[in-house]
């Protein structure tokens, strides 16, 4: 298991470039599941979940080409020969996203088993709004041995209204409703970019969708949808991840390659924190003025402040002069690296679904540990302005979704670098 050493200190100066969105890429990849012609798909991030993905759609008897250069970073999906269509436990426990085959699915083949992944290290995140959403669409589930089995002749169109929004069933049902039999309109919506995204793929695709990123979505269903290619939008998440590293370490840092569009409830929380930024139609400017003020965050669907973006804005707080309430309301447990900035001298204190930071604190380099993606970014972020060595482990989380994060934050200043676990030697 790899580690990253990272000795806090220096201010974040330069440029770096943004990669594609992972979550974007992850449905895209199993839209091209809906046609048997090739999809293409430009921007795909050099991360875990991606190949990850790959072994997925590749078990099914998909055909991935995956490939990655300093111009492109695209993968060609063809569905032609689907042999099986099945998520097994195997994939899905590793990457919850793998339940995004399950709408494709029954929508191309008629009939779908997949995986029902297990609890998480953030919440408990249930699938039940996909299974009723799907069966709203006419299939046929049957729960059993910890797997979704579904089936159906054909899906018809119906009126779906999420009792709660999420995205990825907003987008395993867009996917669905694609290829039914009449129109369906969903209500309550995610109207996150990543949904628009993923609709903008399927009208390529000779989908009839209207209103992907509203709470309101029609889909006009077709008997049958064709290859198409795409460039996967920017990683809004990373960019804040960057834009947040260059406002707390007192930096001058050009986040470019993003769409700063997305980041608004970010952009405006920095002006209140005092952290100024200037911005193009694709860059942000961020420059530290060495004197952050507190501010309450409250994390909500999009457009409001994301839950990806929580951890790394409790990094900020830690350095910010005076109390910040942060309040988490999308996942009942996603405070892991809260306790674990505590170790590096942050006062945080946890009740219930709120954290109060009281800053200024200053945080010392200690071991810590990365309980998932965001969590670990969020540590890397406090790293960068600790006294001393910081030793984050378990950094197999940060690979699921951060490109490089080592090489880019090294190339605007950050001492940062990976260790491998050096293991015990046998008797
Ligand atoms: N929920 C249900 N039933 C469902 C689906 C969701 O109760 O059937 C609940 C969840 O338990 C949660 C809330 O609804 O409390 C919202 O969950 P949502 O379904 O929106 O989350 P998701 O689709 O599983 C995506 C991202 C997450 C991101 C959340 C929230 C992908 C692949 N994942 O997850 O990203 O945190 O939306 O914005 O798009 C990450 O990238 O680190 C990550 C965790």
């Amino acid at each position: 298991m790899d580690k990253f050493v990272i000795r806090g200190g220096n201010p974040l100066l330069g440029t770096v470039r943004i990669s594609g969105a992972k979550n974007a890429a992850l449905p895209a990849m199993a839209a091209a599941l809906l046609t048997d012609e090739p999809v293409i798909l430009e921007n795909i991030p050099q991360v875990r979940d991606i190949e990850t993905t790959r072994e997925l759609l590749a078990a099914m008897g998909a055909e991935v080409e995956l490939g990655y250069g300093r111009a492109q970073h695209r993968t060609t999906i063809c569905c032609r020969n689907l042999a099986s269509p099945e998520a097994s436990y195997e994939l899905v426990k590793t990457m919850r996203a793998s339940t995004l085959v399950l709408g494709p699915l029954i929508a191309r083949c008629g009939r779908a088993r997949v995986s029902l992944p297990g609890g998480c290290a953030i919440g408990a995140r249930p699938i039940d709004l996909h299974i009723k959403g799907l069966e709203r669409l006419g299939a046929k589930i049957v729960q059993e041995h910890g797997y979704v089995e579904a089936s159906v002749e054909r899906l018809r169109g119906a009126e779906i209204v999420f009792d709660k929004i999420t995205v990825t069933g907003t987008e395993d049902l867009l996917m669905a409703a694609t290829l039914t039999e009449g129109e369906t309109i969903m209500q309550n919506c995610a109207r996150e970019p990543e949904v628009a995204d993923l609709a903008c793929l399927l009208n390529k695709m000779g989908a009839n969708i209207e209103g992907a990123g509203t709470a309101t979505i029609r889909v006009k269903g077709v008997s049958k949808l064709h290859g198409a290619k795409h460039r996967i939008i920017p990683d809004r998440i990373e960019a804040a991840t960057f834009i947040a590293a260059g406002a707390l370490t007192d930096g001058d840092l050009n986040v470019c390659g993003c769409d700063p569009s997305h980041l608004d409830a970010l952009l405006q929380k920095l002006q209140e924190v005092g952290v100024k930024t200037k911005h193009t139609s694709d860059s942000v400017r961020v420059e530290g003025n060495g004197a952050l003020k507190a501010a309450d965050v409250i994390t909500e669907e999009y457009p409001g402040f994301p839950t990806d973006l929580q951890a790394q804005y409790m990094a900020l707080a830690t350095q910010a002069e005076g109390t910040s309430i942060v309040t988490e309301n999308i996942f009942e447990n996603r405070f892991m690296h809260a306790l674990e900035m505590v170790r590096m001298g942050a006062n945080i204190k946890i009740e219930g679904r709120r954290a109060i930071v009281r800053g200024k604190t200053q945080l010392s380099g200690a071991a810590v540990l990365a309980s998932d993606l965001r969590a670990s970014a969020s540590l890397v972020l406090a790293a960068l302005v600790a006294e001393g060595e910081t030793i984050i482990d378990r950094v197999y989380h940060i690979d699921r979704g951060y490109e490089n994060i080592e090489e880019k934050l090294r190339a605007v200043g950050a001492q940062i670098r990976r260790i491998g676990e050096i293991l015990p030697r046998k008797k």
